[in-house]
């Protein structure tokens, strides 16, 4: 992983908008077109209807005209890592390819590396829809 998508998940988690649960997460996306896509979680008084930090990264990647995710790294203040939640695997690997690194970082730099499969094995997959 490089400097520059490490720096942006920590820069990205100080965009968290927290309140409720006052658990920043960040994350970076590299996508195919090479450019970097931020995001932070985002709650809301409905808590538990915010949305997560890859959520916001993968929203900006698509409204940026990247559709694939090359690399992603993510990062909590308050765990040593932070593997992404059920729905997030599910949104990062509509994105995903064999070869997306999924980086789980702390403030130091990367703590595990992973594939979509690793992170969401026997995925739901379908050609039935679509
Ligand atoms: N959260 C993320 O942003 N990403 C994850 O991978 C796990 C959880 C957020 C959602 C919520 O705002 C807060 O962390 C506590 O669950």
């Amino acid at each position: 992983m490089t400097d520059e998508l490490f720096k942006a998940a920590k820069d990205a988690m100080a965009f968290a908008y927290a309140p409720y649960s006052k658990f920043p997460v960040g994350a970076a996306i590299r996508g195919e077109d090479g450019k970097v896509y931020k995001g932070a979680n985002i709650e809301n008084l409905a808590f538990p209807q915010g949305w997560c930090a890859e959520c916001t990264a993968i929203g900006q990647m698509i409204m940026g005209g990247a559709k694939k995710i090359v690399e992603i790294a993510v990062i909590a203040e308050k765990l040593p890592l932070c593997p992404p939640c059920g729905g997030c695997r599910q949104k990062i690997a509509e994105f995903a390819t064999r070869d997306t690194c999924i980086y789980l970082c702390d403030e130091v730099g990367v703590q595990k590396t992973l594939t979509i499969d690793e992170l969401l094995p026997f995925a739901f997959e379908t050609e039935v829809i679509g």
